[in-house]
């Protein structure tokens, strides 16, 4: 077989500076519980909801009720959570009923155990009252309460006589526990109320509150954009559980957090606007946010009862400069400079809802009017006929076989060149050929994506779904980041995505592949030049999703400058078509290089069977 690529000075074409990105959604806790470094789960006791008895779980009393009697009330200091915990200590180590050994309280056991690590320095902070004079201990200890990591006490004499302190400290462990919990107690008689409890690792992804490992994942793929908070998430099944920007900003302590209605958890949405904007900025992507348009999965809003001026708030709370009524909020959480919010989704999977065109229009003119230079993007498939309403971009999903996916790499060879372009927010090969994330499912996207470079007129953007999987809540799968509280590791769709890092920006160039048959074949060219050094490369991929080798001459014309082969270098991705990452074998399917000594622009390669290749040479 032959590879011929045309790589003269204007035989190519830009391939769009924003094409490859990431999406981010609060699915399988991927922010509360991930993404999202915060250690305690249910942090204001709100989970089951803003009346009480509220659902404390999975916080856990230590003692019984001869000792101790929890309840939750509604006397906190926030006024949008009132919900508090209330403690009444019937014990006293001054007294006849002396409390059992380390004392009476709550623990906290996080998100399936807390990652406490020896020698790390953790912020906690909490909101407490109490109706006497007491100690109270805070400790990090092993999953049994058994082996203190941290321990501090805060001495009555510190707080307020009967109202709300809060109390703000940091400790540093002796030890490391993967699987530890944060506990307060006390060992005299008297009533505490407690609201609003935080741990934070002090390290966090620029100091920003995300989880150090996947934050630096997510960067290592150099994304272009940051799509968020979903999905089905944004739409949730009813809309007084979608995501509000509005409840999600300002202190964290007076966030009321919501239900996570589609994915059923509470979120107490530490995560929320500002930080998602913020995490956008830090990966070196640019923000692109779905905006519920009164649309959810079983209700919906009328055209004429919706506005869209919530939502142009939010894009001034974004983008608005200092001075202005939201951008100075914005500026009050640490950020005075606007954020680059130039991307804006209507919706999720909502074209065919009753509404979704109404709304569509109010929120669509609202933006364009306020900001002409903001990309609105439809939730309606453009792909095979014209949208009946204005759009910069279209919103296009596919989840299917892995079969499916690699033929879908012609998916938009036909479509028409004028009109909104594509953003392929969500592929995704699923079912029997996934698994929890196989190589094949890699294999097969590689080929899409491809397909997608190849059509990069007019397909302008394209992310993966979803994101993450904490491994004790796989509500989805596959995922392209899999993790606990303490480990992680990419699937093979993740390493397959590293081959695309380059692609945004660079030139394609016009490459066709002749051989008998080239079915399972899919090939791109394209030129770019590496910002550290400035230099200039040739990025071949060839993806084989067949069981034949194949002996391939590369021949590549128009070339300005000789092939060196230097650091020229070969990267496969290949396994067998079930491989999986796993804890125990996290790079089981795993991008291998070596040199290529025979870089030129003819040589003679060996494509494997079933594999993702990429000879990046030197010019
Ligand atoms: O990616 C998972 C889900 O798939 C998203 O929430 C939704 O948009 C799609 O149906």
């Amino acid at each position: 077989a032959t590879l011929l690529v045309d790589a003269s000075p204007g035989m190519g074409r830009m391939m769009p500076q924003n094409m490859f990105g990431i999406f981010f959604e609060e699915i399988n806790h991927a922010g509360a519980g991930g993404l999202w470094a915060e250690l305690i789960s249910n942090r204001g006791f709100e989970d089951g909801g803003p009346n009480t008895p509220s659902n404390i779980y999975p916080w856990s009393i230590i003692g019984n009720e001869t000792n101790i009697i929890v309840s939750t009330d509604r006397t906190s200091c926030f006024i949008r959570n009132k919900v508090a915990l209330r403690m009444e200590v019937l014990c006293d180590n001054n007294g006849s009923n002396i409390c059992p050994a380390g004392g009476v309280g709550v623990y906290n056991p996080g998100f399936w155990g807390m990652n406490i690590q020896q020698g790390k320095a953790y912020k906690i902070a909490l909101h407490v009252r109490t109706s006497e004079s007491m100690n109270l201990y805070l400790s990090l200890t092993s999953s049994d309460g058994s082996l203190n990591l941290a321990t501090a006490t805060i001495q009555s004499d510190t707080l307020e006589k009967t109202d709300w302190t809060k109390v703000e400290l940091q400790v540093e462990s002796s030890g490391t526990n993967v699987n530890a919990r944060f506990q307060l107690t006390t060992t005299t008689k008297g009533v505490i109320w407690l609201d609003q409890v935080s741990v934070m690792p002090l390290d966090t992804y620029k100091g920003h509150g995300f989880r150090m490992e996947l934050a630096s994942m997510l960067a290592d793929l150099k994304p272009r954009f940051l799509r968020f908070p979903g999905g089905s998430y944004v739409e949730g099944e009813w809309l007084m559980n979608a995501f509000r920007w509005r409840e999600t900003i300002g202190p964290w302590e007076e966030r009321p957090g919501h239900f996570n209605d589609v994915w059923k958890y509470w979120t107490d949405d530490g995560l929320g606007f500002y930080e998602f904007l913020q995490l956008a900025e830090d990966i070196g992507a640019l923000p692109l946010w779905v905006v519920n348009t009164g649309i959810s999965h079983n209700d919906q809003v009328n055209p004429s009862s919706i506005s869209a001026f919530d939502t142009l708030d939010a894009i001034e709370f974004a983008r608005g400069d200092s001075g202005s009524k939201w951008g100075s909020v914005r500026a009050s959480m640490g950020h005075p400079e606007p954020f680059q919010l130039y991307y804006v989704a209507l919706g999720n999977q909502d074209c065919s809802m009753r509404n979704y065109k109404g709304n569509y229009l109010k929120f669509y003119s609202a933006i364009k009017d306020a900001y002409p230079d903001i990309q609105v993007i439809s939730n309606c498939d453009g792909s095979s006929g014209p949208l009946d309403h204005p759009a910069d971009l279209y919103d296009f999903h596919v989840y299917t076989s892995a079969n499916n996916m690699f033929s879908m790499a012609h998916q938009f060879d036909r479509t028409s060149r004028s009109g909104p372009k594509a953003f392929v927010s969500e592929y995704a090969v699923t079912g029997k050929d996934a698994g929890k994330g196989s190589f094949l499912a890699a294999l097969a996207q590689a080929g899409f994506l491809i397909g997608l470079e190849r059509n990069s007129d007019i397909v302008e953007m394209a992310s993966n779904a979803p994101l993450f999987v904490n491994d004790n809540d796989r509500r989805w799968s596959p995922d392209a980041i899999v993790f606990n509280s303490w480990q992680q590791y990419g699937t093979p769709s993740y390493w397959m995505q590293h081959f695309f890092k380059e692609s945004s920006g660079a030139i394609i160039h016009p490459s066709v592949l002749q051989a008998s048959s080239t079915k399972s074949l899919m090939a791109s060219a394209i030129t770019w030049q590496k910002s550290e050094d400035g230099n200039k490369y040739l990025k071949i991929k060839i993806v084989n999703c067949g069981s034949d080798l194949v002996n391939l001459k590369i021949s590549v014309t128009g070339l300005e400058n000789d092939v060196c082969s230097c650091v020229s270098k070969k990267t496969v991705l290949t396994g067998r078509l079930t491989d999986e990452n796993s804890f125990r074998e996290p790079k089981k399917v795993f991008p291998v290089s070596s040199k290529l000594p025979n870089a030129r622009s003819n040589m003679d390669v060996v494509i494997t069977p079933y594999s993702i290749n990429a000879f990046d040479l030197f010019l």
